[in-house]
């Protein structure tokens, strides 16, 4: 497939392999998983805070998306940044991205609407790290200029209607340092895309918004592409998938029409079941 993106450097992804298989105990850790979390009638909806909490713990456990995240960041992102003072993170759920990409930082800001996400999240002591916590959303918080050297705004986008993107990327951007940088990551296209049109959802074409709001809006960017495959060895995980999916879509649909679907639309009429879709990093540093 080819993308209508510049600079697109897919060397940054060592692999596109399927992450390790389905290996037996591999299989047996999602199973566990996907017993324990209830699976709502209406998919595209989240009992409580908690219930997303998990079920995008299980979503991280089933694809190489969060692996890629941290390649991305380790390697291309981290060394780049001479300066690292602070960082702020905006929605950062239970802090898997923030642990690993804030190590280096003194000072640590995380923001996120929910409130239990941000209470259980703990830095390492031996780091003495100084951790802001801003329980906000990104729409709303009033953030002051020049202060990050690093901001990250990871699989958020979703959540925010995409007429107030250019705002929000904006406010962030003002509130890097010079060579400062602003990371966007964001899902979408494919199978993702697919499952959320079917059942009635909403998805913006991301390369739309980057080519008229951000390569000609910012001077120093650029866009990489990791390409996501999950393998889900049941069902129930696959529907527990479906979930993040529609709410990320804003639709819900009914678990055995979602159920219908995915046994239609599986290359293998069944289990296990595979979905792909386009992980998407934009950089943009302050001039
Ligand atoms: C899928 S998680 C992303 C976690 C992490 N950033 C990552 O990439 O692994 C999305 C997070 O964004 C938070 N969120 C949702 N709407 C938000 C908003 N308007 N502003 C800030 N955070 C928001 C959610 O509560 C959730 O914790």
């Amino acid at each position: 497939m080819s993308l209508a993106v510049s600079n697109v450097n897919n060397e940054i992804f060592p692999t596109t392999y399927i992450r390790s298989g389905l290996t037996p105990k591999r299989c047996s850790q999602i199973e566990e998983i996907t017993r324990r979390i209830p699976l709502p009638n209406n998919l595209g909806h989240f009992y409580n805070e908690a219930h997303y909490v998990n079920t995008i713990d299980l979503f991280y456990l089933s694809t190489d998306e969060s692996r890629h995240k941290k390649f991305y960041f380790l390697k291309n992102i981290l060394p780049k940044i001479e300066c690292k003072e602070s960082i702020l993170d905006i929605g950062c759920a239970d802090g898997g991205l923030t642990k690993i990409i804030a190590r280096p930082f003194k000072k640590v800001t995380i923001l996120d609407t929910n409130l239990a996400a941000l209470d259980g999240i703990r830095l390492p002591k031996h780091q003495h790290q100084k951790i802001t916590k801003i329980h906000g959303s990104a729409e709303k918080v009033i953030l002051p200029e020049n202060k990050y050297d690093l901001i990250v705004i990871s699989h958020v986008l979703y959540y925010i209607k995409p007429n107030e993107w250019p705002f929000v990327i904006r406010k962030l951007y003002n509130s890097l340092k010079e060579n400062g940088q602003l990371i966007i990551v964001y899902s979408g296209d494919l199978d993702k895309k697919a499952i959320i049109e079917h059942h009635g959802g909403y998805t913006k074409d991301f390369c739309k918004f980057y080519h008229k709001h951000i390569s000609n809006k910012y001077e120093k960017i650029c866009m990489d592409v990791s390409v996501e495959n999950f393998i889900l060895s049941n069902l129930r995980t696959a529907q527990h998938i479906c979930n993040v999916f529609l709410d990320d879509g804003s639709t819900i649909a009914d678990k055995d029409t979602v159920a219908s679907y995915l046994n239609l639309h599986n290359r293998f009429g069944g289990s296990p079941y595979r979905v792909k879709f386009n992980q998407y990093f934009v950089s943009i540093t302050k001039a």
